[in-house]
């Protein structure tokens, strides 16, 4: 057996239920608090928000566009706060009401950035709902419109997350126990 979950390397944190739940929440809340006249642009920041982004948008009543975003940090990256652009959206933002839809905010530059940028291109409102908040390893302050679960300094994979490209496709959030160096 070779399936991480068997090796006793992981252990659930956030289990698939709990994700299914928080996310009908998490709808229902972006939908009740719509503007009337809301243009909306949801961008999933790809790779790690991919599942979380296409759950959520599918239980929105309002209605939507939708488009992707990529970063990747320059190379260790994490200090500098430099993000990279792999791949920007296609839409015009321009008076529209983007929300942005991300896997986790850990020390905020990569959403830092994409806020920034989204708003000096003319957005109407850029609003942020994020899966995991690691808040305790902020470095940079980014508020979070709506928000899953705040979750402690521990690395986590699944539902999108990676370690080293793996894991993405557990159906739950889950620690990686025996580090990731
Ligand atoms: P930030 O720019 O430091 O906020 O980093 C955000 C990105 O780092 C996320 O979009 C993830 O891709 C990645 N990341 C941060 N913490 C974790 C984690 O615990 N597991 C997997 N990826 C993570
Ligand atoms: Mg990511």
């Amino acid at each position: 057996m070779d399936r991480p979950e068997d090796s006793g390397r992981l252990r659930v944190l956030i289990s698939e239920a709990q994700i299914v739940q928080r996310v009908e929440e998490l709808a229902a809340r972006i939908d009740a608090e719509a503007p009337p006249d809301a243009d909306f642009v949801v961008v999933g920041v790809l790779k790690g928000g991919v599942f979380f982004f296409t759950d959520l948008v599918k239980r929105l009543k309002t209605p939507v566009r939708i488009d992707f975003f990529q970063t990747s940090s320059y190379g260790s990256g994490k200090s500098a706060g430099e993000i990279r652009i792999k791949r920007d959206i296609e839409l015009s933002i321009r008076g529209k009401d983007v929300l942005l839809v991300e896997d986790i905010v850990d020390t905020g530059w990569t959403l830092r950035t994409i806020l920034d940028l989204f708003r000096f291109r003319g957005a109407r409102s850029v609003r942020l709902c994020a899966l995991l908040d690691k808040h305790e390893a902020r470095e940079t302050e980014v508020p979070i419109d709506y928000c899953g679960f705040r979750i402690g300094k521990e690395f986590v994979v699944g539902y999108g997350l990676d370690f080293n490209e793996r894991y993405r496709n557990l159906p739950y959030i889950a620690v990686v126990e025996d580090g990731h160096a």
